[in-house]
């Protein structure tokens, strides 16, 4: 099977040009103008952009977090199906071992959870919530099996390790060339912030950010980025949400350390006035980090424009608000935390910051694709159009209007964070490897994503 698509935008990080794309075999066979049109399906792409399919960084789609816990609403088939129907065509889910089990086992469940069902490619991160000399002997093992970036947590009692942990972890990972991520807010504060709140009396989502004050992530941060120092190890920080986090990070990249940025839509889009929501609705924006002031949103803005943040995904980890989201009706510490969003943030992040001018083209194909494929050893097989590469491809109409709304989502939960907001520009039709899933919007194949092996990081981009 081959195709012509004809008349679009490509666009990349360097720029933007019209050129004709041929796809043959699952990759970009040609690039060009007139490219001959000896193909199987010629397509008319006048007046949309072709972007490289999108990657989202930060997802759980099976999260796991032991007996008693609730499920996520989504799981690998549903939410591939929400992410390729807007063009997210690859996802890296964060994989998270039991206690005393091997990142190996970890592995098979997860391959096990996505194979077959994932209508994106996919990867995972290999979570490390404690640390010793198995799990360090395995961390060559995971790199091997294409696994080279680790997840870790500094808050959460069943997921957060040492400092002194994550030490030894950081020095593993870097004879891997790997990448680490951690989940940035002191732990231990949280903790003791929350006993003062319930003990008084305290109980509605609102008081779920108020016991996560800005400071504690970037204490976090701060701490993270002292650890990295010592060990001479580039890394990422998650779902960065402060600008107290951000002095923290221009303080550390002035003194010549290498970290990236991860934020998400959330972040931008939303505030810390969601959780006043009458009739509990609040607990619908229970995530960790919380949502922040709109201070926090336009510094974050700002640092998006001035290319400080590297990546946007989206920390996807959705729980139905009728039944789930209530087990926390009188104990905000009870609610299950995360949000859905891997289906809407192309449209988001296209309607916010690339139509308001706030972001340039070839900075939302960084942002959403080609900066993520680079720092996760995706790149070039992802994250651009360009000969030999993956022919994993977003036809995008920037015409298209639409309205966010739980009704017409195909997330599969039951209410969505950004009900109501208007979007511009949309997914026409994605290609994944060459097959085409959506045409003219709608998704007409599924489960076809493979597991993407995955090379060392790119450390030189920061
Ligand atoms: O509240 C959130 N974000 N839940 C998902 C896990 C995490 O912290 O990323
Ligand atoms: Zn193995
Ligand atoms: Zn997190
Ligand atoms: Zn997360």
């Amino acid at each position: 099977m081959s195709s012509v698509i004809k008349g679009a935008t490509v666009v990349s990080t360097h720029g933007q040009r019209q050129l004709d794309v041929k796809i043959a075999d699952g990759k970009i066979a040609e690039l060009g103008v007139d490219v001959a049109t000896s193909a199987d399906e010629v397509v008319d792409a006048t007046g949309c952009y072709l972007f490289p399919g999108f990657i989202d960084a930060h997802t759980h789609l099976k999260l796991d977090n032991g007996p008693g816990t609730p499920d996520t609403a989504d799981n690998f088939k549903t939410g591939s199906i929400a992410a390729i129907a807007n063009g997210t065509t690859s996802v890296i889910d964060m994989a998270t071992p039991h206690r005393g089990h091997s990142l190996e086992a970890c592995l098979k469940t997860w391959n096990e959870a996505a194979a077959g069902n994932s209508s994106c490619d996919y990867s995972y991160h290999m979570s490390l919530i404690e640390w010793n000399q198995q799990l360090a002997a395995e961390i060559p093992k995971m790199a091997a099996h294409g696994i080279t970036s680790f997840k870790m947590y500094m808050a959460y009692d069943n997921l957060r390790t040492s400092d002194a942990e994550i030490y030894a972890a950081m020095k593993a990972i870097k004879s891997v060339h790997g990448m680490l991520g951690i989940h940035c807010e002191s732990g231990a504060l949280i903790n003791a912030l929350q006993a003062e709140y319930l003990a008084a009396g305290l109980t509605a989502p609102k008081y779920h950010a108020l016991t996560r004050p800005n400071q504690l992530e970037a204490e976090a941060v701060n701490r993270y980025l002292t650890i990295a120092r010592l060990v001479d190890l580039p890394v990422n920080i998650v779902h960065l949400s402060t600008r107290e986090a951000l002095a923290v990070v221009r303080a550390a990249r002035a003194k010549g350390q290498k970290v990236f940025v991860e934020t998400c839509p959330q972040y931008l889009l939303l505030d810390e006035h969601c959780y006043d929501l009458p009739n509990f609705a609040g607990a619908k924006y229970v995530c960790s980090p919380p949502l922040r002031s709109q201070r926090d949103e336009l510094a974050l803005w700002q640092a998006l424009a001035g290319n400080e943040i590297n990546t946007i995904s989206t920390d996807h980890c959705d729980f139905n608000f009728k039944d789930k989201k209530r087990i926390g009706k009188d104990d905000f510490t009870k609610i299950p935390g995360g949000m859905p969003g891997i289906e809407t943030r192309p449209q988001l992040i296209y309607t916010a910051g690339v139509t308001t001018g706030k972001l340039s083209l070839t900075q939302f194909v960084g942002l959403l694709s080609e900066n993520i494929a680079r720092q996760f050893g995706m790149y070039p097989q992802k994250g651009v159009i360009q000969v030999g590469s993956d022919a994993d491809l977003v036809i995008w109409d920037p015409e298209k209007s639409g309205v966010i709304a739980a009704k017409t989502q195909l997330q599969h939960v039951d209410y969505s964070p950004f009900e109501g907001f208007k979007t511009k520009g949309a997914a026409r039709t994605v290609y994944l490897r060459g097959q085409k899933i959506v045409d003219n919007g709608r998704v007409v194949t599924t489960g076809k994503g493979q597991f993407v092996a995955r090379h060392g990081s790119d450390y030189e981009l920061v």
